[in-house]
């Protein structure tokens, strides 16, 4: 496999095409960005962290009944995924209440979220990723409402299946955000899942062990992602 272009810069990802028929690389950055870009920095070894994880965490999905986006790891940093076309929503699903949810509707944080929230956000960096609805979404022909239905039954799956896995190495998936894209004609979870796209708090000490520690300033970000890592690696292995 070889890479032939270079195909999209994001915030957090470079992707190229390659010379394997609709498949794409994805090489994870160290580049950090929170609150729209606002804040900026690095986190030294993240896009190793975010890759190593990503790569366990969706086979692991896979194996359990959910189609996603990856092909197989190429390295520490780079994996295989299909070429799917990214439809522009961001899902988020929160079990517990944290983050933009406490600031935009006054939740009180931390308190467990009955049933769990569902949000989505416009993919649209010019826009702030403002959230928006089913009914925008099918107005806007975002994806079609088979789809929509879709993207809600698998996010829930990916709920339970995640909030199993990471308990498992000690950890509460607080929330996160998904991404899923077309291929084939198929529906498949794409993007990352990761500590930058999940918040984990530790379920001894509730320390945060995710990219809260970077957008509020807690220290000791890297070795969060180092030890999200070195947990998940060490429960693969014990398997
Ligand atoms: P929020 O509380 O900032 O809206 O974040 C909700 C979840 O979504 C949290 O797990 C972090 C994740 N997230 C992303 O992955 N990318 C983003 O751009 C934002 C804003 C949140
Ligand atoms: N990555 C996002 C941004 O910079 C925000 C976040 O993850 O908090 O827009």
């Amino acid at each position: 496999m070889q890479t032939t272009s270079f195909l999209y810069e994001g915030k957090a990802k470079k992707v190229f095409k390659t010379n394997q028929q609709d498949t794409y690389l994805i090489r994870y950055k160290d580049d950090a960005t929170a609150f729209n870009a606002e804040k900026r920095g690095t986190i030294a070894q993240k896009g190793e962290v975010n890759n190593l994880v990503s790569a366990i965490i969706f086979p692991y999905l896979e194996a359990n009944g959910i189609p996603t986006h990856f092909i197989e790891k190429i390295d520490r940093r780079s994996m295989l995924v299909k070429a799917v076309e990214i439809i522009p929503i961001e899902v988020v699903i929160r079990n517990r209440a944290t983050g933009s949810l406490c600031k935009r509707l006054g939740i009180k944080e931390g308190i467990t979220l009955t049933p769990r929230v569902f949000e989505f956000c416009l993919k649209n960096d010019a826009l702030g990723d403002p959230i928006i609805n089913d009914s925008h979404i099918l107005t806007m022909k975002l994806c079609s409402d088979a789809e929509l239905a879709e993207v809600k039954k698998m996010a829930d799956q990916i709920n339970v299946l995640l909030s199993h896995f990471f308990k498992k190495v000690n950890l509460e998936l607080i929330d996160f955000k998904l991404e899923f894209g077309r291929f084939n004609g198929k529906l498949l979870l794409a993007d990352e899942v990761s500590p930058d796209t999940c918040r984990l708090w530790d379920l001894t000490t509730q320390n945060r062990m995710d990219k809260d520690r970077f957008r509020l300033d807690l220290g000791a970000v890297e070795e969060a992602y180092q030890e999200v890592l070195n947990r998940i690696e060490n429960q693969v292995k014990s398997i």
